[in-house]
């Protein structure tokens, strides 16, 4: 009897231990497959790897600025619905950084609160940059409430998360819209905000709430920049602009002078021609998407805990409609028809920056001045990618 009891318990230890053994292996084989090295990575603060959230990093800008920080060794992870941006831009990225810990998508809402919790639950960020947003003038005003929800209360969700989960440093994307018609040029940071449009106007409330948020924490690290009009793409080629068709009309110049040099649309509207201006086209500031980038690194790199940074991001030098359409059709090459209509309401004559400021706080000089050369590089990526990303 007292066999048998003896022999029936052996093999249940037995067992027992080929479990343990069995499950001891299978976990350590979990912790050292390659997607939980890197979750863990995430998840966790290193020491000497800065991780940044990237909001929108599937968007035009936000890939640039995700390239860049790769580059620079960042850690990133891109937060996207993807309701703009492009996963093939996402797929490039990982392409070209593969290694466990460098860079991770996650899809998700921003307007999902308890997503966006999760989120910052479940990841160790460093900092963020909030690039994310709905960023179409003439879309705003036709749908006000889709602009308030997406860029003011969709940043009111960031900065809660931000400070429920202790992440001290956030460069945020304003715009140069916040100002609306200024009297005088160039724009200062100083120039009063009086916003004209609700695109403008959700970029400046999500711009108070930061900074008011900014002053109840005294180790909060915050850069705001004001982005004039961004042109431009990657010179190595692997990025570009590729809005949904959808969004064609609601577009940029750069996009409408590529568009019409394709043929996908018969020529340029240029609305206004009797401005007080040089040649009576309106005049504006374009700055390129690498320099823009540039400005964000040396931002992030500047946040100090406390203060809250204010800078505009843009040339300081105004071109005129006419002066870009010229330089479009140098860089393309192609002759593109151009119709001269009357003034569109709501346009203003001239807009420019100063960028003095960000030139003397942060040693930020754009460098990519040539519009025929941004727009030359910004032609190559195009023609080379004739239904954007999805080539
Ligand atoms: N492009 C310009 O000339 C310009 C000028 C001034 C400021 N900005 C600002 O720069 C930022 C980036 O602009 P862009 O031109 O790259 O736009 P974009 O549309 O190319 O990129 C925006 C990205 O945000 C994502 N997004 C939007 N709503 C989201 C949500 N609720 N949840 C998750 N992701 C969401 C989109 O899918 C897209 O990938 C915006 O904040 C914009 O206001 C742009």
């Amino acid at each position: 009897m007292d066999f048998v009891e003896t022999k029936r318990r052996s093999n249940v230890s037995r067992k027992l231990l080929l479990a343990a053994g069995i499950t001891a292996l299978f976990l350590f084989m979990l912790t050292k497959s390659p997607s939980t090295t890197a979750s863990i990575k995430f998840s966790r603060h290193e020491p000497g790897v800065t991780h940044v959230l990237v909001t929108g990093g599937a968007g035009y800008i936000g890939s640039h600025a995700v390239l860049r920080l790769l580059k620079d060794s960042y850690r990133v992870t891109i937060v996207d619905n993807l309701s703009r941006g492009n996963m093939g831009a996402v797929k490039i990225l990982q392409q070209l950084y593969p290694e466990p810990g460098r860079l991770q998508f996650i899809y998700a809402d921003l307007g999902d609160a308890s997503a966006v919790n999760r989120i910052f639950s479940q990841n160790a960020f460093d900092a963020v940059i909030h690039f994310a947003a709905v960023a179409y003038v003439g879309e705003s005003t036709a749908e006000p409430l889709r602009y308030y929800h997406n860029i003011t209360s969709n940043t009111l969700i960031i900065v809660k998360a931000m400070a429920a989960h202790g992440v001290k440093k956030l460069i945020y994307s304003s715009t140069c819209a916040t100002y609306g018609e200024p009297e005088k040029m160039p724009i200062t940071e100083d120039t009063p905000q009086v916003p004209i449009n609700p695109y403008g106007k959700a970029k400046k409330m999500s711009e108070d709430i930061i900074f008011d948020l900014s002053k109840t924490s005294s180790d909060m690290a915050v850069m705001i920049l004001r982005y004039f009009n961004v042109i431009g793409s990657d010179p190595e080629g692997r990025l570009g602009e590729a809005p949904r068709p959808e969004l064609r009309e609601q577009g940029r110049i750069s996009g409408a002078c590529f568009d019409a040099a394709r043929g996908i649309i018969p020529g340029l509207k240029v609305r206004g021609t009797d401005y007080k201006t040089p040649d009576g086209t309106c005049v504006r500031d374009y700055i390129d998407v690498t320099d823009l980038i540039d400005a964000h690194v040396k931002a992030l790199a500047h946040a100090k805990p406390g203060k809250v940074g204010i800078y505009n991001v843009g040339t300081g030098k105004g071109s005129s409609v006419k002066e870009f359409v010229e330089a479009c059709k140098k860089a393309t090459g192609v002759n593109i028809k151009v119709d001269y209509l009357s003034r569109r309401p709501g346009d203003y004559a001239e807009v420019y920056s100063d960028p003095s400021k960000i030139r003397s706080e942060l040693n930020w000089t754009a460098r990519y001045t040539n519009l025929e050369e941004s727009l030359s590089i910004a032609w190559r990526w195009q023609k080379a990618h004739i239904n954007g990303y999805n080539n």
